[in-house]
């Protein structure tokens, strides 16, 4: 079991900037996704603490040991850190099986046997013998993160391993390959730009922009209590809302809204809502009066569009969450259900 420290790195390809000071922490044991946009800095990041690239400034730490510091590295094969590439990871002339063994000693004894224990903690207990084009994305996948694991590392990193893969399967080899990195109690880094992945599978998420960790929290903190708007909007569906603050109660176009705990008390800005905070009412049961604009239906729930009339008089968006359409111009009441975040006006 590894703590992974990462502090101050800085990482530019000639004059372009990508890593300005990140610092992550990532308990021993932990599943830690760090989230950001296309050309962030993800991959340089991994490359940096797996030692495939040179740091220019900055610190990472695996347990007691240093392994970057400044433009000083140990070198990769000794960093006792693998990682799982985004795809075409599998040698294609070697099975399953042989796959999974070259992350081992040559003269291990019972390779045979940690090869099978490999391929059944991803649930590919029978196909070692096959090679890597006769296997679905999603078991090749779970063979490279078996091949990852061979080695025994103490950290396991995981470059937008499932981006490949169709929504359904994604998310079922996602939760197969964090119950095998949990059992094989290996510190795991999972980067992503999809928040949903992000939200779902890690134990601590980490925003990155402008290479930098604006925020590092538990799924359900990132969500509910974001650091900036930036932020709010990045992890999910918001509906924001010009608001005026005094003693801790924001007055908005959807009435008087309680803030999380530890916000400013007075002051002008907007306020951060979750769809589904929104509750509907029928016309005539209270809450705010709002206008059914549009419904986009999903199955498992719909998204309506509606309009409410602001304090001074000027429409503002809405959006919320219902289990079906409803037809456009409908008129119904609004209730928010909750604390929401204040963001002050700068
Ligand atoms: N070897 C390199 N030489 C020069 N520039 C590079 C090199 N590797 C990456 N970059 C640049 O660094 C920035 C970050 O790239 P990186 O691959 O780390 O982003 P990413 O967050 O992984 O993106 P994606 O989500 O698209 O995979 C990009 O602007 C990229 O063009
Ligand atoms: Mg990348």
């Amino acid at each position: 079991m590894t703590r992974l420290q990462v502090t101050g790195l800085h990482k530019a390809f000639g004059r372009t900037e990508v890593l300005r000071g990140l610092d992550l922490d990532v308990p021993s044991g932990a599943f830690a996704a760090v989230l950001g946009p296309s050309g962030c800095g993800k991959t340089t990041l991994l490359r940096v603490i797996a030692g495939f690239e040179d740091a220019d400034a900055g610190e990472v730490r695996l347990g007691e040991r240093v392994v970057v510091s400044g433009r000083r590295g140990v070198p990769a094969e000794r960093r006792r850190v693998t990682i799982v590439p985004q795809e075409g990871a599998l040698f294609p002339h070697l099975s399953v099986a042989g796959n999974v063994a070259f992350g081992l000693p040559r003269r291990m004894r019972d390779r045979r046997d940690r090869v099978a224990d490999l391929l059944a903690l991803v649930g590919l207990g029978d196909l070692g013998r096959r090679m890597p084009s006769e296997l679905s994305g999603g078991q090749q996948q779970r063979v490279a993160v078996a091949r990852a694991l061979a080695p025994g590392p103490d950290v396991v990193l995981l470059d937008e391993p499932f981006s490949a893969l169709d929504a359904a399967l994604r998310a079922s080899v996602r939760e197969d390959v964090r119950t095998a990195l949990h059992e094989a109690n290996t510190t795991a880094v999972l980067v992503t730009h999809d928040q949903e992945e992000a939200l779902s599978t890690a134990d601590v998420v980490a925003v990155v922009r402008e290479g930098r960790v604006v925020q590092a929290a538990t799924p359900e903190q990132l969500y509910r209590a974001p650091a900036d708007l930036a932020v709010a909007a990045f992890v999910g569906e918001v509906v924001v809302l010009p608001a005026e603050v005094s003693d801790g109660v924001a007055r908005t176009a959807l009435g008087r809204l309680s803030l999380l705990r530890g916000q400013v008390t007075a002051g002008r800005g907007v306020v951060a809502v979750r769809p589904e905070q929104i509750h509907l009412l029928r016309s005539g049961r209270g809450g705010v009066t709002a206008r059914v604009l549009g419904t986009a239906f999903y199955g498992h729930d719909a998204a309506v569009r509606l309009e409410v009339t602001g304090p001074d008089g000027v429409a503002v968006p809405v959006l919320c969450r219902t289990q079906g359409p409803l037809p456009a111009d409908d008129e119904v009441g609004l209730l928010v259900a909750g604390p929401v975040s204040f963001f002050a006006a700068s």
